[in-house]
């Protein structure tokens, strides 16, 4: 919990239990109520007093009134320095005094860890996030999944968590079939190790086309399916052989993401794992045969049956997952086992919790499901089986090309290498910055100009910033002047309301955290970029009028220089030092 807001909760309790003797209301409770006034020149937090009404049993009004009376400075904490109501509200001012010498200093001391906690000491957490299915695109459907999975990696790390990274390759499923059955119709060795996974792609889209004419592609898939199954020495090389192209791709994109796994071991990995699971379910009596195929009956709990086994014995996805929740829990003692995927699976993973719980494992309540919206492009949806993906590769290197002419206008000294990976760093967080904007769960409809626009609230703009307070401090270090807290302080508005954005830094990190949700921080950076940005309009900082100020403000852009750093961090996006 953000300190201001916690003191301020314990100042207002104290003055309800002296005004309205014998009302409760704890101090975290009301601390919980503040909110961020959009116009700071009101305060910089407020009590919505229509909260206390019913309790109180007064008008909002008559509250803010009589709290605003009580709280006079000495009945302040040290963090404010007033208590005004207006109409419904209370508002508080926080004090230029703590801004200046408690929260500035602190976050100076404590670098990029300014929001980090080890309040998740001792405890392991498993996430399952990215997950491609092999031969198949790493189109932007499977973004969401990869860049909340490992933004939530991080967030928890920073928090002291030990985390372990999966990523639960798709690698095995009926679809192996097809791709065999299209690869000995139509394939050609040469032309995939050339084109790699697009190439593979362009099968299995070739395969559901003939599907639709040819019925019976579908039984010689299933058999195929079945031979791989069954150890067939030549399917199970071509088998190989398609995840290793994949895995070529995918690591490309996962190298300009930024992100590494723990932990490859995908669906395959299952195999030989699956039976004493099943084994498991049949002896708690929960396998149900259905038309030859065992199933689970979930009528109970509101749930369509989940089928275990198909009737020719072949196993599916659930199975696999059953048994794969399982191995983590014996391998890594979660504590939490969290999954990324999009909300299509909600039902899936509702239906694998279950009958985990089912089966007897007292761990059950600590899996989750993050689940999150889909994405479309310029309105259209996406699907692989009819070919209209968008893939993530051809959008990073389209955005990279639009930053790297941006960058040629507005930075020319910009050259050679460090030209092109800074145009990647932020054509990739374009991107990603764009996606991790609103919440998760809402639908998405991707507009590259939107996402690339270096004055909209977006992943440049942020970058840009940045890459501005290195600049003023690479200067600063050039002339020889160095940041200090020791003498100056907080005198102009715009001063206030960065240090304030500075000091709210932990709490974003805390509901990100909470709801599973890194929009959160993404939000916090759109206003500490703000904030920031009005103070280096409006107040000089190498030019102010006296040395004194000069080293104060420069200590200000050092803290928002740490902070924003650690909150792109968090939602993977690169620092980038020069734009
Ligand atoms: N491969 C799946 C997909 O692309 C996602 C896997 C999620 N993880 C899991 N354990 N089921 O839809």
């Amino acid at each position: 919990m953000n300190k201001i807001k916690e003191n301020t909760g314990i100042a207002i309790a104290h003055a309800i239990n002296d005004l309205y003797p014998g009302v409760e209301i704890t101090p975290q409770d009301l601390a919980s109520y503040l909110e961020y006034p959009p116009d700071t020149s009101m305060g910089n937090l407020a009590l919505p007093c229509f909260r206390l009404s019913r309790p109180l049993r007064t008008s909002p009004d008559k509250i803010a009134a009589s709290l605003g009376r009580y709280l006079t400075a000495d009945k302040l904490p040290a963090c404010l320095s007033s208590a005004k109501p207006t109409g419904g509200y209370l508002n508080f001012r926080v004090s230029d005094n703590y801004l200046t010498s408690t929260v500035l200093p602190d976050i100076l001391v404590r670098g990029e860890l300014c929001g980090a906690t080890d309040e998740g000491a001792g405890k392991t957490i498993v996430l399952d996030y990215s997950s491609p299915n092999v031969a198949k695109p790493f189109h932007v459907g499977h973004l969401g999944s990869t860049v909340i999975g490992h933004s939530l990696r991080k967030l928890f790390e920073y928090r002291g968590y030990k985390c372990i990274s999966i990523n639960h390759l798709g690698d095995w499923g009926t679809q192996f079939g097809k791709m065999i059955v299209a690869y000995k119709r139509w394939g050609d060795c040469d032309v995939i190790e050339r084109g790699g996974i697009d190439e593979l792609v362009e099968l299995y889209v070739k395969f559901h086309a003939e599907a639709e004419v040819d019925k019976s592609l579908e039984d010689e898939a299933r058999q195929e399916f079945h031979k791989l199954e069954t150890g067939d020495e030549e399917n199970l090389k071509l088998w190989r052989w398609f995840i290793d192209v994949s895995m070529k791709e995918y690591d490309i994109t996962y190298k300009q993401l930024g992100i590494t796994f723990d932990s490859y071991a995908g669906e395959s990995f299952y195999i030989d794992k699956m039976d004493a699971q099943i084994e498991k379910l049949r002896e708690a009596s929960l396998l149900k045969l259905d038309n030859g195929a065992s199933i689970v009956d979930l009528s109970e709990y509101d749930m369509p049956p989940c089928l275990i086994l198909k009737s020719d014995g072949s196993t599916l996805y659930t199975t696999r997952d059953i048994a794969a929740a399982v191995y983590r829990y014996d391998t890594y003692h979660f504590d939490r086992c969290i999954y990324v995927t999009s909300s299509a699976q909600c039902l899936h993973f509702a239906q694998l919790f279950r009958i985990i719980s089912l089966m007897g494992y007292n761990w059950a309540d600590r899996l989750v499901h993050v689940p999150y919206g889909t994405v479309s492009i310029n309105g259209e949806k996406l699907a692989t089986r009819t070919g209209n993906v968008v893939l993530l590769k051809d959008l990073f290197r389209i955005a990279t090309e639009k930053v790297y002419d941006i960058i040629s206008e507005k930075n020319p000294a910009l050259e050679g290498e460090e030209k092109r990976a800074t145009a990647e760093a932020v054509g990739v967080g374009a991107i990603v910055f764009y996606y991790l904007t609103s919440n998760r769960i809402r639908d998405i409809n991707f507009n590259m100009d939107d996402a690339l626009n270096f004055e909209g609230n977006t992943g440049p703009y942020a970058m840009y910033t940045y890459a501005r307070t290195c600049s003023i401090l690479r200067k600063a270090t050039a002339d020889g002047i160095e940041p200090d807290t020791s003498c100056g302080g907080v005198t102009t508005p715009e001063e206030r309301e960065t240090l304030f954005t500075l000091s709210r830094f932990g709490e974003a990190v805390d509901f990100a955290i909470r709801d599973y949700e890194p929009s959160v921080v993404t939000r916090y950076i759109l206003d500490l970029c703000a904030a920031f940005n009005r103070f280096y309009h409006n107040c000089p900082i190498l030019t102010a009028k006296d040395e004194k100020t000069v080293r104060f403000r420069l200590a200000l852009t050092s803290a928002v220089k740490n902070t924003l750093g650690a909150a792109l961090d968090l939602i993977c996006l690169k620092k980038t030092e020069k734009i």
